[in-house]
């Protein structure tokens, strides 16, 4: 048994998607959070920022003694982690190898859609990725700059005329190009599960990247003896809208509210 915390970080609240697949599949954890939402989007930022502010994530979790860490963003994952990956001494969990390895099982037609931030897509580790596991797979990405912003500001349900719209726009080319998979290549478009399934269709299967890197944390570490594991959650600015938005992304109450981080200081 190991009782060490879980450290989990994004950008801002995306990453609560991996804590809520993680209450769910380990609830006796103690997870700590961290959400840069004074410094999010990541998604719209060149490399070395991302990287810069990745290596400052995770040296705050680090301050407690951690048994993990998820990178619970794939802006993150996929312009950063390759490089940061060495240069601490915990295991960290990404979101991309999960989320790949998931859509090659559930493709039945071989042709997966990936969707994501400007950088992730820009990044083309997920056609990397997917074609490392399997060359005949096609794979079709799209980058969708708007769904960060309209998911932060609760515009995320069934008969909203304005994500109808953009999810239309954006989403007609993976319909065009035959997908059966659907990677949701970042932590804050599980929220727009619904709208994006009806748009879709039936056929096709949504990869949850957030709880992806959840579930193979949990293959990975040695559980905690303790019963009902503690969340912490910390974040860079504005503690209240964190703890009021969490409710949305978690499917729970937050109780204890966020507590506030210097994070240009680690
Ligand atoms: N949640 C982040 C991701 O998974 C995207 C948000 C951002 O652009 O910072 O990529």
């Amino acid at each position: 048994m190991d009782n060490r915390a879980i450290g989990v970080f994004d950008s801002g609240l995306g990453g609560l998607t991996a804590v809520r697949r993680l209450h769910e599949i380990m609830p006796d954890e103690n997870i700590i959070y961290f959400g840069d939402t004074g410094r999010v989007p990541y998604g719209t930022r060149g490399r070395d920022t991302i990287i810069k502010y990745t290596r400052q994530d995770i040296r705050f979790l680090l301050e407690r003694d951690l048994k993990a860490i998820v990178v619970a963003c794939n802006t993150a994952s996929a312009a950063a982690l390759d490089t940061v990956r060495g240069e601490f001494d915990v295991p960290i969990f990404g979101t991309v190898e999960p989320s790949c390895e998931k859509a090659r099982q559930v493709t039945k037609n071989g042709r997966i859609g990936v969707i994501g931030t400007a950088a992730t897509v820009r990044s083309d580790i997920f056609v990397r990725s997917l074609r490392a596991l399997d060359s005949a797979l096609t794979v079709t990405t799209r980058a969708c700059p708007l769904f960060v912003p309209l998911v932060e500001n609760g515009r995320v349900a069934r008969g909203d005329v304005v994500i109808e719209t953009v999810v239309r726009e954006y989403l007609q080319p993976m319909k065009d190009a035959g997908v059966d998979t659907l990677v949701l290549g970042c932590t804050h478009y599980p929220l727009l599960h619904d709208v994006i399934a009806d748009f879709m269709g039936a056929g096709v299967t949504l990869v949850d990247s957030g709880a992806e890197a959840a579930n193979a944390v949990r293959r990975a570490v040695t559980p905690a003896a303790h019963t009902h594991g503690q969340t912490q959650y910390f974040v860079s600015d504005d503690p209240d809208s964190f703890t009021q938005l969490a409710r949305l992304f978690l499917q729970e109450d937050v109780t204890e509210r966020a507590a506030l981080v210097d994070i240009a200081a680690y």
